[in-house]
């Protein structure tokens, strides 16, 4: 059996977040990239929507498809479900890729923004959070070169369900640091980040991978946080090289 490769998009987005890397993925892995409650054509489940009611949302997804063990590559909060589905289902995990992301929690500023965000959502529209969100989500290489890319990052969020966007801002803000799960984590794992990433600066990501007992990083320079559709191009082949060696630590 293929192994799988399980996708999670960031906030406010959906699964259309991949579009650019499935196919090439598929050449090595089966891939699957589910909407996570509330997002794309996914039912909404709750006011507030935990990390650790998305993983057991994609736990149960994958119980139904048949699939015991999978890697799951989350980009930003889809990171922060991953690590909670480490810590929920560690044998069920073949590896692990984190893109984009951190293990710590939020800090009371950042717990502040999260119930502003969740109120414009619901009070003012998705109009008004795409807007403000495109110079924080692209690098500034992307915002200058590629408008195109620019425009459908747009409109993805324009179209997401204000409540979802609410209920996961508030989810957030409540996760707890999981630095210790990624200590824990004992396989080969892989970090990816954006050279131009603001929201989640390089020291983020170097700090999981001292965390990460047998963690990689690769930066990605000329993208910023969506650096799977920002360089597609160094993205897959970011993950291609870390799935043979995970294929490779599987056939010792
Ligand atoms: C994301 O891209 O998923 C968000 O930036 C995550 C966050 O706001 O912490």
């Amino acid at each position: 059996m293929r192994p799988t490769l399980l996708l999670l998009h960031g906030f406010p987005l959906d699964h259309t977040l991949w579009d650019a890397n499935v196919e090439v993925l598929r050449s090595k892995v089966d891939v699957i990239a589910p909407d996570l409650p509330g997002f794309g054509s996914a039912g909404l489940t709750g006011l507030e929507v935990t990390m650790e009611s998305y993983a057991q949302a994609v736990l149960e997804d994958m119980d139904r498809r048949g699939i015991g063990t999978f890697t799951p590559c989350g980009l930003s909060m889809g990171g922060y479900v991953a690590m909670a589905l480490v810590e929920r289902a560690p044998e069920r995990m073949a590896g692990l890729i984190l893109c984009n992301t951190r293990s710590t929690a939020d800090t009371p500023e950042g717990m502040i923004a999260r119930e502003t965000t969740a109120r414009e959502a619901t009070e003012r529209g998705m109009d008004v959070i795409a807007r403000g969100m495109i110079p924080k989500v692209l690098g500034r290489t992307t915002r200058a070169q590629n408008p195109g890319l620019s425009g459908n990052i747009e409109r993805m969020i324009a179209r997401q369900d204000p409540q979802a966007v609410a209920a996961a801002s508030r989810g957030m803000a409540k996760r707890r640091d999981r630095t210790d799960v990624l200590r824990a984590f004992y396989r080969p794992a892989l970090v990816i980040t954006g050279a131009e990433d603001e929201l989640m600066p390089l020291p983020t990501s170097q700090a999981m991978v001292e965390a990460l007992p047998s963690g990689e990083l690769v930066v990605i320079e000329r993208a910023g946080h969506l650096s799977n559709v920002e360089r597609p191009d160094a993205f897959n082949a970011a993950v291609l090289g870390y799935l043979d060696l995970l294929a490779s630590w599987e056939r010792p």
